[in-house]
């Protein structure tokens, strides 16, 4: 019986690119442009099955341990989807925004990334892309942003509007692909909730047929947010 409407906001956390290239002898850097070809994928299945929002784990706080040659690859991969996302603004109907820190990211990307938000504003699907985002960091500069409006006591709703996820709210769903079973400092305020999904399919191999099987997964489950099923009113964050 299904218990529960399709997820309004997906969040995704792409991870087996490295280990898809290395099953195939190839250095890992081909399994990131395969990856990222999966993601242009994912993001027009979202788009066909009427999703609102949906979140991609990119580049997180942590990933600057990798050598050099890593990360500038999955940064030149990233601007090359920002190239053509700029591109294809109308014909995409996709609105692009960024969660993260972008401080230490190349001048020429942030501008980059400043354009795709600002001409993309006015599309409908929301495409939240996290790069050089943390969670825990997250929360700290939200409790820092409220201090600097003023306020001497902190509440759940001054973190809450601070979030950099103001726009989507918190996700219904979270897919972690790669066979790892944890968070890795993911949305870690807005998952207070969420319904977890994990697979061993790699992030590349990651196809329509395993999106309909998470969805699937998520509408077989019955979220009571603490509450009590027979109450049928299950309460839940509005989008
Ligand atoms: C996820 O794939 C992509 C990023 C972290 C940017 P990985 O590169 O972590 O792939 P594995 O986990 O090593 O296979
Ligand atoms: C999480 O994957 C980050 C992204 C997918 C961008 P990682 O591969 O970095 O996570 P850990 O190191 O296995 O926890
Ligand atoms: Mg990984």
């Amino acid at each position: 019986m299904s218990e529960n409407k399709p997820p309004r906001h997906i969040a995704f956390i792409m991870d087996g690119n490295g280990r898809w290239a290395k099953m195939r002898n190839m250095p890992r850097e081909n399994g990131h442009k395969e990856g990222a070809k999966t993601f242009r994928k994912v993001v027009d299945m979202c788009k066909d099955r009427g999703i609102d929002a949906i979140t991609f784990y990119a580049f997180s706080s942590e990933n600057w341990k990798r050598p050099k040659h890593e990360v500038d690859a999955i940064m030149l991969l990233f601007r090359d989807y920002l190239i053509d996302a700029l591109d294809e603004i109308v014909k995409n109907d996709v609105r692009i925004v960024f969660l993260g820190d972008r401080t230490p990211l190349a001048q020429k990307l942030i501008t980059l990334m400043d354009e795709v938000e600002q001409k993309s504003k006015n599309n409908k699907l929301l495409l939240n892309i996290a790069i050089n985002y943390g969670g825990k960091q997250e929360i700290v500069t939200a409790v820092n942003k409220a201090l600097k409006e003023g306020k001497t006591e902190i509440t759940e709703e001054d973190i809450q509007n601070n979030l950099y996820t103001v726009l989507s709210g918190d996700p219904d769903l979270i897919v972690r692909t790669g066979g790892e079973i944890r968070i890795s400092n993911y949305l870690i305020w807005q998952s207070a909730y969420s319904e977890f999904y994990f697979t061993d399919v790699l992030w590349p191999d990651f196809d329509e047929k395993e999106l309909d099987k998470a969805i699937g997964a998520y509408m077989s489950r019955q979220r009571r947010f603490g509450g009590l099923a027979e109450s049928g009113d299950l309460g839940g964050e509005k989008l």
